[in-house]
């Protein structure tokens, strides 16, 4: 099945005792077993089914599904977050210690988690200079557990070259972790190119109508950690928290999926709640179309400002002079980002005045909703991070990020252009003359 089949139709038929088209919301905490031997087949994971909604949900389990299947992979794991997301995966690598090692160009929640919070559970995010896969490759070390990148940064806009970072992580024996959210599987399927694992916030185009929070892991099946025994000693010994599994013998390909639902999912929650995850199907039903018109407003937003004497710089990656054009045509089939950034003149004065006199565009911190967002970065998603740090994740004084909705393109312009009116009126008047 394609994309937009696979959207509106993968994980679910009408079930059997009532035939509900929709999927259904099962809002129960537990489930019944038939008996007691069938309740310890369901712990044994020897039996299929359900048992506690913090382990599995049906209404998430279609969600699961439909979400593994955009990508490509063998099975899905939702949770809260997209941050929970990212967490469950960086841990159930490196749960015994040791570094990520990952581009610097990151939504900056993310940088936080890998540069202040798992360090602390003694597991360091080591930041290359750049996204380059051989500045990549000279901070992987014996201790490392995964090579991390955004597909698409956020709000750097920078794309990720894929198959070469793969490429490097496989040859040191490390899993290629990505977070595909700004791309969704509609624009890119990072396993076709070697990734290993893709995490998501669902909570942006995916969901996309900006109303609810949700994040997935999905694993491809495809890194053999039997192989690198010594390396993730987590898969291939036997686990004390667990009656003694071996999750790369007992599981094979699903190894990592099951236990980051069996150890972390289970241990620590983040459990999406089945309303949630209705929702998020519901969103996920319309997201190729969605993109398709995502991607078209952008490049019309993206040129009217590259024509417009009042903006200084845009940094959208469908200009053929952007660095990252080649990638755009090799992994997004020449669709750049609807989330890109721009400076106006008059620096970051002048990008606040521009940013308080916009009235159809939201100012807010989100992206990937139906609506036409803006934001700040250094005031806000940024903040956190040093300038130095700011300036490697893509985020100058006056930057001002945009995520291009599916409005009217014409409404989006008109506003951005009275917002620019007013925050410099004389370019304006220069241009004219
Ligand atoms: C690229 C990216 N990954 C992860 C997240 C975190 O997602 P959530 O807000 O669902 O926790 C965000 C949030 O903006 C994001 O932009």
């Amino acid at each position: 099945m394609r994309n937009e089949t696979i959207a509106i139709h993968a994980g679910y038929e009408p079930e059997a005792t009532t035939h509900a088209v929709a999927v259904p919301i099962y809002q129960t905490a537990a489930y019944a077993f038939d008996s007691a031997d069938h309740g310890a087949a369901l712990f044994n994971l020897e039996a299929e089914g359900f048992r506690y909604s913090r382990i599995a949900n049906p209404t998430s389990a279609v969600l699961e599904k439909r979400i593994a299947q955009l990508e490509g992979g063998v099975g899905a794991l939702a949770v809260a977050t997209g941050q929970a997301a990212l967490h469950f995966a960086f841990v159930n690598v490196a749960d015994h210690g040791g570094n990520i090692v990952s581009v610097p160009q990151l939504y900056g929640t993310t940088h936080t988690l890998l540069s202040h919070i798992l360090p602390r559970q003694g597991i360091i995010g080591r930041f290359a200079e750049s996204d380059q896969p051989d500045a990549i490759a000279k901070l992987i070390d014996e201790n490392t557990r995964a090579v991390f990148a955004e597909t698409i940064g956020n709000p750097a806009g920078n794309v990720c070259d894929i198959e070469a970072l793969a490429r490097i992580a496989h040859a040191h024996g490390v899993p290629l972790i990505v977070d595909n959210t700004v791309a969704t599987p509609i624009l890119l399927k990072p396993f076709d190119y070697g990734a290993d694992i893709a995490v998501h916030s669902l909570t942006k185009f995916l969901g996309g109508h900006g109303t609810t929070l949700g994040g997935a892991i999905v694993d491809s099946g495809n890194f053999p950690w039997a192989k690198h025994a010594d390396r993730f000693p987590a898969y291939n010994k036997p686990d004390a928290s667990y009656h003694g599994l071996v999750y790369a013998e007992r599981f094979g390909r699903t190894a990592y999926i099951e236990r980051a639902r069996s150890v972390y999912q289970r241990t620590m929650g983040s459990v999406l709640s089945p309303f949630n995850a209705f929702l998020l199907l519901q969103g996920i039903e319309t997201v190729a179309l969605r993109m398709e018109r995502h991607v078209e407003n952008a490049r019309k937003v993206a040129e009217f400002l590259r024509k417009d004497s009042r903006v200084a710089w845009v940094n959208y990656t469908g200009f053929p002079d952007s660095p990252y054009y080649p990638l755009v045509q090799k992994y997004l089939d020449g669709n750049a980002s609807s989330l890109f950034t721009f400076g106006i003149k008059g620096g970051m004065e002048a990008g606040k005045t521009f940013y308080d006199a916009l009235k159809l565009i939201t100012r807010l911190v989100n992206i990937g909703d139906a609506k036409s967002l803006a934001c700040h970065p250094a005031s806000t998603t940024h903040r956190q991070m040093s300038a130095e740090q700011q300036r490697t994740a893509g985020v100058l004084p006056e930057t001002i990020r945009l995520s291009i909705g599916i409005e009217h393109v014409s409404d989006i312009i008109e506003d951005i252009d009275q917002a620019l009116e007013k925050a410099c009126p004389s370019a304006r008047l220069q241009a004219a003359e």
